[in-house]
């Protein structure tokens, strides 16, 4: 990923973050340890960190709180994709096997708030209590966001209002958190703070509008398995968008399609042919570039300097991410 490169502008605080985020979970118990180096031999893109350090450099100076900060969001981060692949029943992640595969779904429950207790321990360790509660906040709001998407999968009626709702909350609030904490820990002010959080829910909508358009794709390079959404009842975007365009007999018969999924799980090939009939994943394309086109708006009014355009960078990557 071209945007590697950056986290050398972000040393020494990178390197910080990455020691924090592999000893703040150590454990003398060897099954801890066997499912958490399962878990850490193949790492994510590490985007939210890098979100959070450069947020702190494009305010002020990073302290020893910023890679915490860092660590802790993705720590909290692991912890949610523990949950989620439960919830998903995903077999595949990074290009690994999930640990509710390979291990158990209770014990990536039990290792995924064993992460999120020792993300909020380093946090306090550290004199970071001020910024817990919205960490407390964002995951309260993810867990809420994922309850009402499991709800709406199982009616197949999700509106574009509550989709919106559900990914705002499920995504992108962690974004903003970690943008504004970064921030914080750096010395910004609370204007800069809003700013910056403004910026992230911006962002945040955007990764995951991308990510539910990745799920369509026959190939993709995500390391997680592709198709999962329209069989799990999830109506994300490309298909709200198809619905939003088609003519009102095909609408009906799509939505019956999507209905009748449980029964016949072929009728997945013929909801994408819709989709893609009627410009679902390039109109999602169209918001996630608008979205984009946002945060890089309210980011002007951050001051000029050499973080803000690596921030900028890496916003338009994430606009076209294929993984
Ligand atoms: C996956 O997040 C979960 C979503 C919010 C879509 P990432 O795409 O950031 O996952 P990793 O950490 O890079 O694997
Ligand atoms: C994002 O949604 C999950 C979280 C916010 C934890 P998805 O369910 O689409 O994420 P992936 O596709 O499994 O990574
Ligand atoms: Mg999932
Ligand atoms: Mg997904």
């Amino acid at each position: 990923m071209e945007i590697n490169r950056i986290t050398t502008f972000l040393e020494p605080e990178w390197t910080q973050y990455q020691t924090l985020f592999s000893t703040a979970v150590a454990s003398p118990f060897s099954f801890v340890t066997q499912v958490n180096s399962h878990l850490t031999s193949s790492r994510g893109k590490q985007i939210r960190p890098m979100l959070s350090l450069l947020s702190a450099k494009v305010f002020g100076a990073p302290t020893q709180l910023t890679a915490v900060v860092a660590a802790v969001v993705e720590m909290v981060h692991t912890a949610t994709l523990l949950h989620d692949d439960v919830a998903d029943q995903s077999d595949t992640r990074r290009g690994a096997l999930t640990v509710q595969k390979l291990y158990s779904p209770l014990a990536s429950v039990l290792l995924g708030d064993f992460w999120l207790a020792r993300a909020f321990k380093l946090l306090i360790d550290h004199g970071g209590e001020s910024l817990l509660c919205r960490y407390a906040h964002a995951i309260g709001e993810m867990s809420e966001g994922e309850l009402f998407q499991m709800e709406k999968a199982r009616h197949r009626n999700t509106t574009m209002e509550e989709y919106h709702q559900i990914i705002t909350k499920k995504t992108a609030m962690l974004m903003a958190s970690c943008m504004a904490t970064g921030a914080k820990s750096a010395g910004a002010t609370d204007a800069q703070c809003t700013l910056i959080e403004q910026i992230g829910l911006c962002i945040g909508v955007a990764f995951q509008i991308r990510d539910d358009i990745l799920d369509y794709a026959p190939q993709t390079q995500t390391g997680k398995p592709g198709g999962k959404d329209l069989l799990e009842g999830k109506m994300t975007l490309p298909l709200l968008c198809a619905l939003e365009q088609a003519p009102a007999h095909e609408r009906q018969i799509a939505l019956e399609w999507i209905q009748a999924l449980n029964s016949d799980p072929q009728l997945v090939v013929k909801i994408t042919d819709f989709v893609k009939r009627y410009r679902g994943l390039h109109l999602a394309q169209e918001a996630v570039e608008e979205k984009i086109r946002e945060a890089k708006a309210m980011l002007q009014h951050a001051p000029d300097n050499e973080a803000r355009q690596h921030l900028m960078e890496v916003v338009d990557y994430l606009s076209g991410r294929n993984v």
